[in-house]
């Protein structure tokens, strides 16, 4: 039974100040009409439907949840006490699911991602669900050619050669290193033979908890509780042991670690929407290269970013800069700072 679990409890900070503690970047509509997270959400509703869809986040955003996601059930919604990272997070939710379907395949997906080719995004993880049915402990990840030497991401090392047996395209993976400093990330794109890793896994819940039994057993035993405590009891449950897990991301706790992983190199015009820059890059521009949302007008103005007005903003002669309209504040910034962006929060 293919289940989705979203994690939707990252602060994303760097699109701070449109991105904040109380909103962050997952509910805001970054890209389109919808938010990363609806959007989420929607790709996969073809093939999963909203009954086994599982999104987990922190209590303060569970009416963000609802509120932006009405179809689906309350009792979907997996409520951390606090943040502690992926590791945690994903622990929680395969044994909330688990308890739910018996033996439930899970298919863990970002946020805040983007995926141009959805069709084919749908086709590789119905793939993948299927290589699990026969590879019980598989983790398996979709990998994505890297272009640049980015330091942000996971990388994964595989070997052509060593194709699945009934597959040609799901490969053994050979080391997986998350997030790499420069020089190794550059060695790595100059090798030729890794992914970065996407951030989007597929496992049986028997698999992945097998795992984390192996690496990180600490997690295991804070939160195993739940298969068998009554309903009523869970959250008060998670709430009381949740802080007794360590906050590590799973690409460190177990990934790093773990000998069962597999990946698929996967075309899907994928992006971690992480910064502003992949923001300019997917947004509608106008013929002078101006992103224009809401209530902006350019006049001989090039390569600029409105985002969010209310008021009227009008530039006239303006050229690479960003305008953003929060609820106290306009700010006006040159575009070279915005990747630096929350680093001047304290200074305002
Ligand atoms: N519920 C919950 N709780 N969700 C969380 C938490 C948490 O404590 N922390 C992060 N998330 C969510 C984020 O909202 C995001 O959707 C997703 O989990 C991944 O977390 P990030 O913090 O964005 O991870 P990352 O981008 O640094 O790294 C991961 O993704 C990269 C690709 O985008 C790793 O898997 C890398 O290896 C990978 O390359
Ligand atoms: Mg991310």
């Amino acid at each position: 039974m293919l289940c989705a679990l979203i994690m939707a409890g990252g602060q994303g900070t760097r699109f701070w100040p449109l991105s904040t503690e109380e909103k962050p970047k997952q509910f805001l509509n970054l890209i389109g009409s919808e938010s990363m997270i609806q959007m989420t959400v929607n790709r996969i509703k073809p093939i999963i439907p909203v009954e086994r869809v599982f999104i987990c986040t922190c209590r303060k955003y569970v009416s963000l949840v609802k509120e932006q996601l009405p179809d689906i059930p309350y009792e979907n919604i997996i409520v951390e006490p606090e943040s502690r990272n992926t590791a945690p997070c994903i622990t929680l939710s395969t044994l909330v699911i688990a308890r739910r379907y018996k033996d439930a395949d899970i298919l863990v997906l970002p946020s805040d991602h983007l995926i141009k080719e959805e069709d084919k995004f749908r086709n590789i993880i119905l793939e993948a669900d299927k290589f699990v049915e026969t590879n019980e402990n598989a983790i398996i990840t979709l990998g994505m050619k890297p272009n640049r030497a980015e330091t942000g991401y996971g990388y994964i090392k595989y070997k052509k050669g060593i194709a699945s047996e009934n597959k040609n395209d799901i490969f053994k993976v050979e080391k997986f290193v998350e997030k790499p400093d420069k020089e190794k990330a550059e060695k790595y794109l100059a090798d030729g033979s890794y992914l970065w890793n996407g951030g989007i896994f597929l496992w049986k819940s028997s698999g992945i908890i097998n795992e984390i039994k192996k690496y990180c057993f600490d997690m295991y035993e804070a939160l195993h509780g739940i298969l068998d405590v009554a309903d009523e009891n869970m959250q008060s449950l998670i709430d009381e042991n949740y802080k007794n897990t360590k906050a590590i991301s799973i690409d460190y706790a177990v990934l790093e670690k773990s000998d069962n992983i597999y990946v698929i190199p996967s075309e899907i015009g994928w992006d971690d929407i992480g910064t502003w820059k992949a923001v300019e890059r997917y947004k509608e521009k106008d013929i002078n290269n101006n992103i224009i949302d809401g209530n902006a007008k350019v006049i001989e103005s090039y390569s600029n970013i409105a985002l969010n007005s209310g008021k009227r903003i009008v530039m006239i002669g303006i050229d690479d800069v960003m305008t953003l309209e929060t609820e106290d504040s306009i700010y006006i910034v040159n575009k070279d700072y915005l990747e630096n962006l929350r680093d001047y929060r304290n200074k305002i």
